[in-house]
């Protein structure tokens, strides 16, 4: 897993049309992690990208495919994503009947196990699974959908994970936040102790385009709050 503080461009704000040159421009402005966001229109009310999209990223780019997985039984595709080349499978803790079975699978699959916080779920739900994941994902909206406004109330939660695994010894896991990322809540999160900011909109969307938006978002890690 790429260390220090990534940017990892979310593609769910790409243009499809345009997928794999967009991810390419991305890659040339420093992007080394992409998260591609699954959604079933069932745990999330919007159905977007599966399997096929992460084989063909996965033939064109060696960067880090972070798959987040907002489905349903997310159990039971951990298999074929991982068989699709994800670098990273990210299970949501509310979509998971048994989350220390899931994690433990994804590992053992070889890929890099995560867990997923929507903003309602206490940080607490991950007490007993803390010691298996490589990275908390503290969603900064309720999922679903790109460009929705950042969740400044979800921030403390952050630290609460890193202090949880503290208080255990465990090694802390990466901290990852996603939704209404950009220039301004990054450094937020920064601050906090998170280290991966997923960014859809803030890249793939804004003017004046990919190369300099991923600057914006290095500038302002770079500066802090
Ligand atoms: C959940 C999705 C989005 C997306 C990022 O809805 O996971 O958060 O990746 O969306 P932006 O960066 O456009 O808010």
């Amino acid at each position: 897993m790429p260390g220090g503080l990534r940017i990892a461009p979310s593609i769910l704000a790409a243009d499809y049309a345009r997928l794999g040159a967009e991810v390419a421009e991305a890659e040339e402005a420093g992007a080394e992690w992409f998260q591609l966001d699954v959604m079933d229109g069932h745990f999330v009310p919007n159905l977007t990208i599966g399997l096929p999209v992460l084989e063909s990223l996965r033939a064109v780019t060696d960067a880090f495919l972070d798959v987040h997985l907002m489905i349903d039984n997310p159990g039971e595709f951990l298999e074929p994503f991982a068989a699709a080349g994800a670098d990273m499978i990210t299970v949501h803790q509310e979509a998971s009947a048994h989350l220390h079975g899931d994690l433990h699978r994804i590992r053992e699959l070889g890929c890099h196990a995560g867990v997923a916080l929507n903003p309602a779920t206490p940080a607490e739900t991950l007490s007993e699974v803390l010691g298996y994941v490589d990275l908390v994902l503290v969603m900064t909206v309720n999922p679903g959908f790109g460009g929705q406004k950042f969740i400044r109330g979800a921030v403390p939660k952050i630290s609460t994970v890193l202090r949880m695994a503290a208080n255990r010894g465990i090694a802390p896991p990466v901290i990852q936040v996603d939704g209404g990322i950009d220039p301004t809540s990054a450094p937020v999160c920064a601050a906090a102790g998170a280290s991966s900011f997923v960014a859809g909109s803030s890249v793939f969307r804004w003017a004046p385009g990919i190369a300099a938006n991923m600057a914006a978002l290095r500038a302002s890690l770079a500066a802090g709050v």
